[in-house]
């Protein structure tokens, strides 16, 4: 009873509080500089997000599930390139998911679903691109490279796709990445074009060919007729993108760890468990065997390509068939488990060590660039799903969702304006040598994910005052982010004593 009508008056408590903040938010009644003396200076003040008194809307699992394919079909959006004017940009390091595959997995007792991996123009979906992209594959031979990549296919060509391989759909996804990032950077006078025709190009990518593929089919996009002899291409043999930094047992151990978690969320969800009985049955296999196949992914690419969902072969009538509803249902209970999975936070401490390495090297990459001239402008990191779900949440980017097929993050490097100098030399008369202080260039950083500009919601530059001096995210900012700040919540300073610290 007691307990009861406490809970009653904590929720009459936050229902004012909702309300409070809400309109305080909204109808703007937050003075601007506060006048109470009920807490002295503006430290303590906290931006406030507003509690919304109707609930969220539903997270729609199949509109969800659309996005994930990300058809070519959509108009793109792209805030790459942009700056406050003189400006320079130094180099650009794009990680990016593969484009639209084949399922790595079949569902038991269907037909794996038709579709035809060659390569032509006249195909759908297409690019104009397409077509001298084929020819221009045909001359790789005169790139730089590593010599256990240089055996993969430029060029998905099956006329039944294997498991795995890039479709037609996931090339011209990365014709169409390529091609906004062209329109970004190349079609104003913002990058020189001297770096432009002879600047190097660095790809790095895992063995599989759909990375090699897609990394290929977005450099196109971004240089059509790129030299090929400029390219230098590195295999990465982990798909985290560690390097020589891979040995790291508490990464192991937090993933152990939200795998526990993950695996007793789905074993509570009782919906889930019996749209998994109902498809089994329909297919006529143990539900076991079934979830052992992974079905998601596979009818993932039927909604993708516009296929009818698979049935049990030789079956008659619908009762034998996997339909929408059940992805729906699979796919809810998926939307739930990233949701708990940031509040555990335990995907996160995974997620800092996973992700430090890429982090590391890309930062010295951008401390190189800004003291040597003759850098490579484009660095391309070609990956997986699994590599980038880890950076998004490194960098505290969680909410941009799991990766979509094609997913593209971009960091660009800046040089502020170069012209203080002569500036303050113009303007006063103390013109002695020993007043001429040379005023270091300023640096900064841009992170964009699919086209949007995240910079000020990472880690990184979430408290910065880009309405101050400096609208860019200063470069120091990511650095001792990378070096130091992003061990803080798992409470090291270092890579090493974090990936060697005890988890519980
Ligand atoms: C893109 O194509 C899909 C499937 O062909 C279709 O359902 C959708 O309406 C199209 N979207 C746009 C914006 O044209
Ligand atoms: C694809 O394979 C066919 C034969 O299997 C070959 O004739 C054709 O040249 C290949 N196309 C490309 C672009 O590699
Ligand atoms: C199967 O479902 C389709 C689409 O929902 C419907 O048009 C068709 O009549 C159904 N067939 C049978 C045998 O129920
Ligand atoms: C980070 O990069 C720097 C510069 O390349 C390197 O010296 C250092 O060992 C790297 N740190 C880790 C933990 O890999
Ligand atoms: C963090 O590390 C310090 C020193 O290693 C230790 O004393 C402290 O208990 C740790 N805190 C947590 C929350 O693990």
């Amino acid at each position: 009873m007691l307990a009861r009508s406490r809970f009653i008056l904590l929720l009459l408590f936050g229902v004012v509080l909702a309300i409070l903040s809400y309109s305080l938010q909204y109808l703007q009644l937050v003075p601007v500089s506060p006048a109470g003396g009920e807490r002295s200076g503006g430290k303590n003040r906290k931006r406030l997000n507003p509690v919304l008194l109707t609930a969220p809307p539903e997270p729609d699992p199949v509109a969800e599930s659309y996005h994930y394919c990300n058809l070519p079909n959509r108009t793109q959006h792209s805030w790459e390139g942009h700056s406050p004017v003189n400006h320079k940009l130094l180099s650009i390091h794009v990680m990016i998911r593969h484009g639209d595959r084949y399922p790595l997995y079949s569902i038991p007792m269907t037909k794996r679903p038709a579709i035809d991996c060659t390569l032509s123009p006249k195909k759908n979906p297409s690019h104009p691109l397409l077509s001298s992209f084929i020819n221009h594959m045909s001359q790789s031979g005169r790139a730089h490279w590593d010599a256990s990549l240089s055996s993969l296919p430029r060029l998905p060509n099956h006329s039944t796709c294997e498991m795995g391989e890039l479709t037609q759909t996931g090339v011209v996804q990365h014709l169409r990445n390529g091609a906004v990032m062209h329109q970004a950077y190349f079609s104003s006078q913002q990058v020189a074009s001297s770096v432009v025709s002879q600047g190097q190009l660095w790809l790095e990518s895992t063995g599989k060919s759909r990375t090699l593929q897609s990394a290929l089919a977005l450099l196109y996009g971004l240089l059509p007729d790129f030299s090929w002899p400029r390219l230098s291409v590195r295999q990465q043999w982990n798909t985290l993108f560690c390097g020589a930094a891979c040995d790291c047992p508490a990464r192991n151990r937090y993933l152990e760890l939200e795998q526990r978690r993950q695996y007793h969320q789905r074993a509570a969800d009782t919906e889930l468990d019996q749209t998994y009985v109902a498809m089994a049955a329909a297919l006529g296999v143990t539900p076991r065997v079934l979830r052992a196949s992974n079905p998601v992914d596979a009818l993932l690419c039927h909604l993708c390509h516009n296929l009818a969902f698979p049935c049990a072969a030789g079956a008659r009538g619908n009762a034998s068939c996997l339909t929408l509803q059940h992805l729906a249902v699979i796919r809810r209970q998926q939307g739930e488990d990233e949701r708990a999975r940031r509040a555990a936070g335990l995907y996160h401490r995974y997620a800092v060590l996973a992700a430090h390495p890429y982090l590391n090297t890309t930062a010295a990459r951008m401390e190189r660039a800004t003291r040597a001239a003759r850098q490579p402008f484009v660095f391309m990191a070609s990956a997986h799903d699994i590599t980038m779900a880890p950076l998004l949440s490194a960098l505290g980017l969680e909410e941009a969702g799991f990766p979509s097929f094609a997913a593209r993050l971009v960091f660009e490097l800046w040089r502020g304006p170069e012209d203080k100098r002569a500036k303050e030399r113009g303007r006063g008369s103390d013109r002695g040598p020993g007043e001429r202080k040379k005023v270091e260039p300023a640096f900064f950083v841009r992170v964009l994910y699919d086209g949007e500009d995240l910079t000020f919601k990472t880690s990184f530059c979430r408290a910065h005052d880009r309405h101050g001096d400096t609208p860019m995210c200063p470069l120091g900012k990511f650095l001792s982010f990378v070096r130091k700040d992003i061990f803080r919540v798992i409470n090291a300073t270092s890579y090493q004593q974090a990936c060697h610290a005890r988890v519980l």
